[in-house]
């Protein structure tokens, strides 16, 4: 993606510099992190529109505090410092960094001075979000203070616009400072970078980018999970290279309802590709028949995938040079930015055995999931399916305790599927980072008409979360929980009763497996 501007986001502190280059993206303009070490000659070989200076962990007073090639600041290159990139930026250009008696985190008072370029437009005062030891309290030269803290006594942002060098102490790229993006529009005006990083401008270039890379004639091969990034990357190859590509859909019968048939629908009639589905259900039960343990389910539909898969690309695409890969931008960045040659497991369930020998074709390798998203939707994928929560690759195998069976598997579906429209319907499944209901292995007694019920009760699961690694129940109305039970158990012979798991991860985890 090179024929854009560019703004190159030096990296101090990896989880600041991916929102920052989101940021910078949702205002138009492709981003790209680097390390913060790379030199002046290497930026100006990239000849990028604009530099940020990320935010980051150390200060700049300690003995190996991460600095930047003081000549990237004498490039002509309009630079904007958040955080510790605004230190930076005092500390290389001659002004003082010092350690304060008055720290500040989260949500703090900041006031604006007139006539600034950067904060043009913005109120007087307002509140930013905080998160620093040190502070400037000398601008270098030329520089002028644009905005203080309510002490007055620290710089809070500075800006040297005939230089177009600009620096904030707060952290405009997290909502909590609600008019953080109008300092990236200000900038990327000032540095007079080009808008043209759009959903629809992605596709045209990836479209070109896949033919470049594939040709004329080869054959190309992709796995369809039923998830958003396998699925947004076949409709982008598919774009590109038509029925040269085939798709591949393993279907384990572990999908949650409607899944299947909505792979069925997107990629077998409404694209043109050439969609393989393998009907895999049997043989997945009766591999699981009896097994309980979760890494055992785990192994065995890892193992079973494998085999499935294979055996359809021989048969179908065995002339295939290329794989399609649904890799995203954060697992290269996450990876050292090296090309991600290895396939990773969770894109398709177990990973793909070593002798097939493909040439891999990522085409969402510079895309951050929302990007992914809005690029499904430009090319008319379904929202379910572009909306789709992270789901893991063994799908209900790990939301049935004990026993996977056909019976169970309907039951758990068809409780699962309430639940998800419910919170829908309720206008929560955006903020939830997943939900699902949970099959456990009790029975429990219940009245209902009169009659003794013996059944089974199904837990609903819900979490919000940033990246899965930590996680917190998420809060349902009380109503819309009850709406879920009163419907699951009408409308689900053989459950009589729902709960609601309240455990936050850690201690628990998401799954239950
Ligand atoms: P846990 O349950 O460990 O899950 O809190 C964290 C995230 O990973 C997903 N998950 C899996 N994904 N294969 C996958 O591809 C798996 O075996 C697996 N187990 C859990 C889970 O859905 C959550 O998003």
């Amino acid at each position: 993606m090179t024929t854009h501007d560019t703004v190159l986001v030096l990296d101090f502190g990896a989880q600041y510099a991916q929102v920052i280059a989101r940021r910078v993206r949702e205002a138009g303009v492709y981003s790209e992190i680097v390390p913060h070490d790379i030199s002046a000659a290497e930026i100006a070989e990239r000849a990028p529109a604009a530099v940020v200076l990320s935010g980051g962990p150390k200060s700049v007073h300690v003995p190996d505090a991460p600095m930047i090639d003081p000549a990237i600041l004498d490039l002509d290159v309009p630079t904007l410092g958040i955080c510790y990139g605004h230190q930076v930026i005092a500390q290389t250009m001659g002004g003082r960094v010092a350690r304060t008696d008055a720290p500040e985190f989260g949500r703090t008072e900041f006031v604006t001075e007139d006539g600034s370029t950067l904060l043009a437009g913005q109120p007087d005062q307002q509140i930013v979000w905080m998160s620093h030891n040190d502070a400037v309290v000398v601008a270098p030269d030329g520089f002028r203070v644009i905005g203080r803290t309510a002490d007055g006594q620290q710089i809070a942002a500075m800006e040297d616009p005939t230089r177009r060098m600009f620096s904030v102490q707060y952290h405009p790229e997290v909502t909590h400072t609600p008019e953080g993006q109008r300092v990236f529009d200000a900038f990327l005006a000032a540095a007079g970078a080009t808008r043209d990083w759009t959903a629809s401008n992605v596709v045209t270039e990836s479209v070109e980018a896949i033919r470049a890379q594939v040709g004329e004639t080869a054959e190309v091969l992709c796995g369809l999970s039923g998830g958003v990034d396998s699925a947004v990357a076949a409709a982008l190859v598919n774009k590109a290279i038509g029925d040269r590509l085939t798709c591949v859909f393993v279907d384990h019968g572990l999908l949650r309802q409607g899944e299947a048939e909505q792979v069925q629908l997107a990629f077998g009639d409404h694209f043109d590709t050439k969609l393989v589905t393998v009907d895999a259900r049997e043989r997945f039960l009766d591999a699981l028949a009896g097994v309980t343990e979760p890494e055992e389910k785990r192994r065995i539909i890892g193992r079973e995938f494998i085999r499935v898969f294979e055996e359809a690309a021989r048969a179908h695409a065995g002339d295939a040079k290329y794989l399609v890969q649904g890799t995203l931008y954060p697992d290269l960045i996450e990876s050292g930015h090296g090309t991600a040659a290895t396939i990773k497991s969770h894109h398709n369930v177990g990973g793909l055995p070593d002798d097939l020998q493909f040439e891999l074709v990522e085409p969402l390798r510079w895309l951050f999931k929302d990007e992914v998203r809005a690029v499904g939707t430009e090319l008319g994928l379904p929202s379910a399916m572009v909306w789709r929560q992270p789901f893991p690759g063994p799908g209900l195998g790990v939301r049935i305790i004990g026993d996977i069976t056909a019976e169970r598997l309907d039951l758990l579906r068809a409780a699962d599927a309430i639940v998800l429209a419910e919170l829908k319907a309720a206008g929560l499944d955006r903020e939830i980072w997943q939900s699902f209901a949970v099959l456990p292995t009790i029975r429990s007694v219940g009245v209902q008409g009169d009659e003794r019920t013996y059944g089974h009760p199904i837990i609903i699961r819900a979490v919000t979360s940033e990246d899965a690694m930590t996680a917190d129940f998420a809060r349902i109305p009380y109503d819309v929980l009850e709406r879920i039970a009163g419907r699951v158990i009408n409308e689900v012979p053989g459950i009589n009763r729902v709960a609601y798991d309240v455990t936050s991860k850690p201690p628990g985890t998401i799954e239950w497996e």
